[in-house]
């Protein structure tokens, strides 16, 4: 990237906004000396899970493992199958696997990236113990028809909301919508630690606590182990800083939606350039701007010539990936579809409107041919 370009995210430029608080935060976890789990852990949660109006909120060590505890706590188990999107992050998958349980792929809804309860429907069967929703991008899943769905056939659902902090539907956050969410606090996320971290959300009580000892070698204190649990705490100093940047997530997503103006505005109506649409109902936090173009490649190789970064979110439907090749169909899907046309172009609070409007001006230039008229 050269000193001119425009980075696809900049994490370090976020840190910097907050050096103050996050140094404070720091020394005082050093101050006190607990590093794993204690006050800090807890104040986290409680301030995460009301921040997504849920009642319970439990820390762990990654997305990954939130999703699998999720689905673990809510009953699934060896031979079980799990309903998970196609078009996602193949932790979504891993989650299940991890339980011995089978994915069945659901293709997303037809001109949207998600999945909808008309493509996830055929799929439920007697076997099918749970439903994961992706917030995909920072834009919420059609959820309430999929709620009926699962509860029709009493299965469980669980939002996978690692893209999605603060994200909204019909004025409720993403998070308390199913059974149980998982959110990831990896540092590229909306809201990032400083290494790796997750959360689970849930109302319900059983599943909060048995959360709690899967966390922890199965036990709620120490020596009382009543089940086969893992390793998967939160950081004492991770759950500090977070605390810091999730006074600063409203700012940064409300950020990212003027960067998505931008864009949209910029870009609407070129022939052959498909922009990311929002359900009605919907306040995303574009975690992601994802367009798509069947001239994808030459697009990402002519904004790079011009020092625009790009990223493919994601290179392959997650049954094309070589753990999951065994799961795909044999025929060319929509998810295929969107892996060889989906761009996800520079996206984030650190990114100036001026930038986003050269990323915009860069665009429209490749698929037109010559500058941008000004308004
Ligand atoms: C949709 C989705 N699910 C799950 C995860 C897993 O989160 P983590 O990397 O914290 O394990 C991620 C991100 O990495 C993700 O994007």
């Amino acid at each position: 990237m050269s000193e001119h370009g425009i980075p696809f995210l900049d994490l370090q430029a976020a840190t910097a906004e907050l050096r103050p608080q996050l140094d404070q935060a720091w020394a005082r976890v050093l101050d006190r000396g607990c590093y794993v789990g204690g006050d800090e852990v807890e104040a986290f949660e409680r301030e995460f899970a009301a921040s997504v109006a849920s009642p319970f909120a439990v820390g762990v060590g990654n997305g990954l493992d939130a999703l699998a505890f999720a689905l673990q706590a809510l009953g699934v188990r060896e031979g079980d199958e799990v309903v998970v999107p196609a078009h996602t992050f193949i932790a979504t998958w891993l989650a299940v696997r991890m339980l011995g349980a089978t994915p069945v792929a659901a293709e997303p809804e037809s001109g949207r990236f998600n999945v909808s309860a008309r493509t996830i429907e055929p799929l439920i069967g007697a076997r099918t113990r749970a439903v994961v929703v992706v917030h995909l991008y920072g834009e919420p899943v059609e959820i309430e028809p999929i709620a009926e769905l699962c509860k029709t056939h009493r299965i469980a659902l669980v939002e996978d909301a690692a893209q999605a902090h603060g994200a909204r539907r019909n004025a409720k956050p993403v998070g308390a919508m199913g059974d149980a969410a998982a959110f990831s606090f990896y540092p590229a996320k909306n809201l990032g630690a400083l290494g790796d971290a997750g959360m689970l959300t849930t109302a319900s009580e059983p599943v909060r606590e048995q959360v709690c000892r899967l966390r922890n070698y199965g036990a709620l204190a120490k020596y009382e182990h009543r089940i086969e649990g893992r390793n998967s705490r939160l950081d004492s100093l991770q759950a500090a800083l977070l605390r810091v940047k999730l006074q600063a997530l409203p700012e940064w997503n409300q950020r990212r939606r003027c960067i998505a103006a931008r864009y949209s505005q910029d870009l609407a109506g070129i022939d052959g350039l498909e922009l990311p649409q929002t359900l009605p109902g919907n306040e995303p936090v574009w975690h992601l701007y994802s367009i798509r173009t069947s001239r994808r490649d030459e697009l990402a190789r002519f904004l790079a010539t011009t020092g625009i970064e790009t990223m493919l979110h994601y290179p392959a439907a997650v049954y094309r990936t070589p753990p999951f090749a065994a799961f795909g169909p044999d025929r060319i899907t929509d998810s295929d579809r969107i892996a060889n046309q989906q761009l996800s172009l520079p996206m984030g609070p650190h990114l100036s409107e001026l930038q986003a409007g050269n990323v915009a001006d860069a665009v429209y230039r490749y698929f037109r041919g010559s500058a941008r008229p000004r308004a």
